[in-house]
């Protein structure tokens, strides 16, 4: 076996400079990097001064405890003040924050001086229920803008919210509260999805079963359907808030006050609570959302995202909010009531940037170009990724069909832990090559290392890690400093171990390659899945395919294909032929050591909520075992269906 610790199989030509008016107005230039180099804690210094305090820090890094990081301890400051306030104070207050979109069409535009008004009377509201500084306020809410008002009410007063997708079950729901420490819940009767109105209080009715704790939950009317109100604990939240003044001074606190718990599925055992605080956190997105996506005052900005998950708190809530911009917020499914529904919204509101997850791109892509090509989409400018390595073939679709063969495509690493971005295309700077996120940001340091820690040279693959401390990273694991300790420091020593795979290219540019549990290992070659994965994407009849690693008597485990294709130019008849087809083109792709032992063609692939793929569950069909643990699979019957389809078709030839 090679010396590389994961094999560097793709090679991709393709390149986009930057358009040239764009770099020629950019917010991050070439000396951005060079002036962090020059000066780590200097250039976080500088970034800190994007955001108003109460006292000013004077520190900047305090790494003397390691892992335990404090950034600008000594300063002072209010998130939600940065968020609102001043901006209002600023003469910005008729700026629109948000312009909602409900997903059965009703819409409605808030403007930082009402935000600001709302905010003040949850937090005023809160206050009255007992809830005080430091105490954990659970989130459990569908896409609207009383989900936000409630976080940055919680915020202001210096409470810590734990916000749950609203996809999760009672029993998610129950395990969070309890690890927490919750005693008060926000939720609302239901929201819409897919068309109709999806309940959530009942199930919030049922996590409360197993918490005595919790005295009081406040109840949002989004859908007005039928709901049980239990007395004494449940209130409406018009009720309640509705009555509380719209005046409400703000508290500071200091930099490393904690401002949310965010759980995250870790590979094994019970999820982990990511710890963020307000003073670092809140530096690091105020700069990333300013940097990555090159914001301006006149930008109308779109993470299509849900903010249950961490990519909504960083860039749908405090990054835009504290930049002061305008931003797009939708409730419901890409497809409700048709399958242009995103492509409406953007021309409706003249979108600029839009971020999403590949998923999503892959989705449309298996629906077909001629859907966006209904619409007006010249108003965007840059288009984000995030989640998941973006195919290259999936970002120069995203490029071509949405970016209209203009925009810089910026594909984001990084990670709830992470809590900001870390490593990306600046979209004025870089050059950048599909499926690649390229370099750190100016302001962090990343490496790819080998099994010793040891920095693997341009060209081979390795071990994501960071070296350096940042801003808005995980303080700790809630409750549990010694799993943070194990889970993300110890493996490398100094280093913080992400656990994803990646590569340095030849440039020194870097590809990431899925997470390492998923890494197979064939006959002695340790491949990645998201490669062999990118050479099928690359066919022009496969929009999507997850690749797992089943044993095998001969070379140790053998690559297993599932693959979805795309619904234009479907020839039905095409049964084990497309199967040989693709075989070859993996052949000629990567070579002959990455063709798949089997190919299956399915219509669905098991996903979690958040839209990765679940790979452990399709390693159980590959391996014709029983299926594992389902709980936190988006949809259950996608495994039937997997299972159905493969009993008529199998992929083998
Ligand atoms: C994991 C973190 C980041 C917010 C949403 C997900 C994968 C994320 C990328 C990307 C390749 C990516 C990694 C990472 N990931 N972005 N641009 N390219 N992989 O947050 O649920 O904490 O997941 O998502 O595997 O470790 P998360």
């Amino acid at each position: 076996m090679s010396d590389d610790a994961l094999s560097n199989l793709l090679h991709e030509e393709r390149r986009f400079p930057p358009p040239a008016d764009l770099a020629a107005n950019a917010n991050v230039t070439a000396e951005t990097y060079a002036e962090a180099d020059a000066d780590f804690e200097g250039f976080w210094a500088k970034q800190a001064e994007r955001i108003s305090w109460g006292t000013k820090p004077t520190q900047v890094l305090d790494w003397s405890n390691p892992p335990f990081a404090k950034w600008f301890a000594d300063g002072t400051l209010n998130i939600t003040y940065n968020c609102l306030d001043r901006h209002v104070e600023a003469g910005n207050g008729d700026r629109v924050a948000y312009h909602f979109e409900g997903e059965p069409g009703d819409t409605r535009a808030i403007t930082y001086a009402e935000l600001l008004a709302e905010v003040s009377k949850a937090a005023n509201a809160l206050t009255e229920l007992g809830v005080k500084s430091g105490d954990r306020v659970a989130i459990y809410m569908p896409m609207i803008l009383e989900t936000v008002v409630a976080m940055l009410a919680c915020a202001r007063i210096g409470a810590v919210h734990t916000v749950v997708f609203g996809g999760f079950s009672a029993d998610a729901l129950a395990d969070r509260i309890l690890d927490c420490g919750v005693e008060v819940v926000i939720t609302a009767d239901g929201g819409n999805r897919r068309g109709a109105p999806s309940a959530l209080k009942p199930a919030v009715d049922q996590a409360l079963e197993r918490c005595p704790d919790v005295h009081t939950v406040l109840v949002v009317k989004r859908t007005g359907q039928e709901t049980a109100m239990a007395d004494g604990r449940d209130k409406w939240w018009d009720d309640v808030v509705g009555q509380a003044s719209d005046q409400h001074t703000p508290e500071n606190f200091p930099a490393e006050h904690p401002l949310y718990v965010m759980y995250t599925s870790g590979s094994t055992g019970k999820p982990k609570g990511i710890l963020h605080t307000v003073g670092g956190y809140l530096v690091g997105v105020t700069y990333t959302t300013w940097a990555t996506f090159d914001l301006k005052d006149d930008d109308v900005y779109w993470t299509a995202a849900d903010i249950g998950w961490v990519t909504g708190h960083s860039y749908i809530v405090y990054g835009p909010l504290a930049n002061g911009a305008t931003s797009v917020m939708y409730e419901g499914t890409p497809d409700t009531p048709h399958q242009g529904r995103w492509w409406e919204i953007i021309q409706k509101y003249k979108v600029s940037i839009l971020y999403c997850a590949p998923t999503a791109i892959r989705t449309f892509m298996k629906w077909g170009a001629e859907i966006p090509a209904k619409y007006d989409l010249s108003s965007l400018r840059i288009l984000g990724s995030v989640g998941e390595p973006i195919n290259p073939e999936a970002f120069v679709w995203y490029r071509t069909h949405i970016g209209l063969d203009q925009t810089p495509v910026v594909d984001t690493w990084w990670q709830t832990e992470t809590g900001m971005h870390m490593i990306s295309p600046m979209p004025g700077v870089s050059e950048t090559k599909p499926g690649a996120a390229m370099r750190a940001i100016p302001g962090v340091v990343v490496d790819v290392v080998n099994d010793e820690g040891h920095p693997v040279e341009n060209g081979q693959g390795g071990y994501l890690v960071v070296s350096k401390p940042w801003p808005a990273m995980l303080r700790t694991l809630w409750g549990d400093d010694q799993r943070y300790v194990d889970t993300y420091w110890s493996r490398f020593k100094g280093l913080y171990f992400a656990g994803d795979g990646a590569k340095k290219d030849d440039d020194g540019d870097i590809w990431l390659l899925g997470r390492v549990d998923d890494v197979m290992n064939v006959s002695g070659h340790r491949m990645s899945t998201t490669e062999i994965e990118s050479a099928l994407v690359s066919h022009p009849r496969v929009a999507e395919a997850a690749v797992v690693g089943a044993s095998d008597p001969t070379t140790g485990q053998a690559i297993v294909a599932f693959v979805i294709l795309r619904s234009d130019d479907v020839d039905a008849d095409e049964g084990a032929d497309i199967v040989k087809t693709l075989r070859n083109h993996v052949r000629t792709e990567i070579g002959p050591i990455a063709s798949p032992r089997q190919i299956m063609v399915v219509e669905e692939l098991p996903k979690t909520r958040s839209g990765k793929i679940m790979r452990r569950l399709l390693r159980d069909i590959a391996e014709n075992r029983e299926l594992g643990d389902v709980t936190t699979l988006q949809d259950s019957s996608v495994m039937n269906l997997i299972k159905d389809n493969l009993a008529t078709s199998s992929g083998e030839d």
